[in-house]
């Protein structure tokens, strides 16, 4: 919006007279030292990108004969770019989860961080097991060279987007490996047209993300093409360094919603989630009691009892009606996502797991008392 109002000063002075226009440069100045100010010193509730231009662009790969990539390389990259979205998402420091300039850390190099973001950290364990492997982290996965469940046949246009090429991601995977963002990766659009990270993303991080409705790749959760939800941008737990059951993440699901957190992973691992199979979710999910894999987009007040009594974020739920704040999983209600059990990015246990599958903690019988009880057991009182 503030360059909105920056460009309106400009049209007048096309049509003004000569002083006027240099009291306009006046204002204009001034206008722009407090954008500079402002836009610096604070950080507006949506996620974009503030600062000089020089900060994250190069127009000639150049300055004084050398190169301006941040790796100093003299090759120049898309979209004007000093570094590309693995570079500027790393950090080669322990635990720094936000690095300067307010770049969220996606990948730390050395360990996976104590307190990982959200979608959890591509360092996981560092093997295969424990990460999507993305082009430019890590080599393809040496045993799954497709994602476990795909069927490109039944993978739809998520609802509300608009599509502008003629499919939705790949359709065959040979030889093919995960990116951040494009054609074969999980952030923006995904039509085919769009092949690269940065034409996959184009406007988002200049984008006003501050109505999240899964219409275009900005307005949607996390840049996730047509999967809503509420970002938590609140300074201190920005894409939830800090989360706790009253401030995370909103996570939106729906049963047979193309824009719910669930469809997304389905979108690759279509076998996996009933909307993304489409006609097949009978046999690849089912449809009730008992199911054929582990059910997504259903609620937790479909267990026995009143289990997941309130939201807990190491083991989180979505909602049709997500919130950041306190939410009543069992009235409003909470709905298993493939994130209650997974991080997508990769974490710190096998198969990008949340908890420890095979610790004493989540194993069944061993007595409603169990104090310490994570994974299965927050959900299933029942097998403790
Ligand atoms: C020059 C550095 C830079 C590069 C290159 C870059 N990013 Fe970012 N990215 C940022 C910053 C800074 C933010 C935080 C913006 C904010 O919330 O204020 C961000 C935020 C994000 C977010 C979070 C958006 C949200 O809603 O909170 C995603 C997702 C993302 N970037 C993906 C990518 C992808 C994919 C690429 C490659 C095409 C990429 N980034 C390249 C700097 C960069
Ligand atoms: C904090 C880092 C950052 C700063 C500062 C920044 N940009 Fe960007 N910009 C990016 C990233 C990352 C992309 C590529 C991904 C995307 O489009 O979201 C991008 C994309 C663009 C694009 C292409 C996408 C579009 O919207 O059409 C333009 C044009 C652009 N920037 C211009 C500018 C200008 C002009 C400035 C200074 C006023 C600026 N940027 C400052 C990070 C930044
Ligand atoms: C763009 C396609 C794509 C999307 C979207 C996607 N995945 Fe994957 N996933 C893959 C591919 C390809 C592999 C196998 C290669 C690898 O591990 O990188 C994989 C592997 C996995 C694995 C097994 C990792 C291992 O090595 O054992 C898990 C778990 C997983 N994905 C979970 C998820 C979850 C949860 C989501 C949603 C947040 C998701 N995926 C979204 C493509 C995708
Ligand atoms: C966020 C809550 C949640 C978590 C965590 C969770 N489940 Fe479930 N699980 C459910 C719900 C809800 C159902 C559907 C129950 C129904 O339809 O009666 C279900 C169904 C199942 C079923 C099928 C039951 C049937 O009647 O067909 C099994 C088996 C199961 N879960 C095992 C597990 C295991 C093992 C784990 C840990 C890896 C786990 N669940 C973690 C909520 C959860
Ligand atoms: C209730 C917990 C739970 C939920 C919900 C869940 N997963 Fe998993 N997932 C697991 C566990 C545990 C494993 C380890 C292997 C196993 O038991 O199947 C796993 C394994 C995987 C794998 C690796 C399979 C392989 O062949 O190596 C993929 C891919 C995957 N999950 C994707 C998803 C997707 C996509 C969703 C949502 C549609 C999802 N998961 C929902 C618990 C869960």
């Amino acid at each position: 919006m503030k360059t909105g109002k920056i460009q309106k000063c400009h049209k007048t002075l096309k049509g003004g007279e000569k002083n006027m226009r240099k009291a306009f440069s006046v204002i204009l100045v001034a206008f722009l030292a407090m954008v500079l100010v402002y836009g610096v010193s604070t950080r507006t509730a949506d996620a974009k990108v503030s600062g000089q231009c020089v900060n994250c662009h190069t127009m000639h790969n150049s300055q004084g004969g050398a190169a301006m990539r941040f790796d100093s390389n003299a090759t120049p990259l898309n979209t004007l770019l000093r570094g590309d979205c693995v570079s500027c998402h790393s950090s080669t420091v322990a635990n720094e989860v936000v690095k300067a300039g307010g770049i969220p850390v996606v990948y730390s190099t050395t360990a996976f961080p104590a307190v990982p973001l959200a979608g959890g950290n591509f360092y996981g364990l560092n093997n295969d097991a424990s990460r999507h492997n993305v082009v430019g982290i890590a080599a393809a996965d040496a045993v799954l060279t497709a994602p476990p469940g795909f069927d490109s046949t039944t993978v739809t246009v998520p609802t509300g987007f608009v599509q502008s090429g003629t499919g939705w991601g790949i359709t065959n995977w040979a030889g093919k490996e995960v990116t951040c963002a494009g054609a074969q990766g999980c952030h923006g659009d995904r039509s085919v047209e769009n092949t690269s990270n940065e034409a996959g993303v184009k406007g988002g991080h200049h984008g006003d993300d501050s109505t999240i409705d899964g219409t275009t790749t900005v307005k949607s959760y996390r840049f996730l093409a047509g999967i809503k939800g509420v970002e938590m941008n609140t300074a201190g737990n920005q894409w939830e360094q800090a989360p706790t059951a009253t401030s995370h993440n909103g996570y939106y699901g729906a049963a047979g919603s193309k824009n719910s957190i669930n469809y997304l992973c389905g979108e690759c691992h279509t076998k996996f989630h009933a909307t993304a199979s489409g006609a097949n979710a009978a046999t690849n999910v089912g449809t009730a009691s008992p199911w054929l894999r582990h059910p997504t987009d259903v609620s937790v007040a479909l267990l026995s009892g009143a289990d997941y009594t309130a939201y807990n974020p190491a083991v989180p739920v979505a909602s049709a009606l997500p919130k950041t704040g306190a939410l009543n999983p069992t009235t409003e209600p909470g709905l298993v996502m493939c994130l209650s059990c997974h991080r997508a990015h990769g974490s710190n246990q096998l198969d990008l797991l949340r908890f420890d599958y095979t610790a004493g903690t989540t194993q069944a019988g061993l007595g409603t008392t169990q104090v310490n009880a994570t994974g299965c057991l927050v959900c299933h009182v029942a097998q403790r």
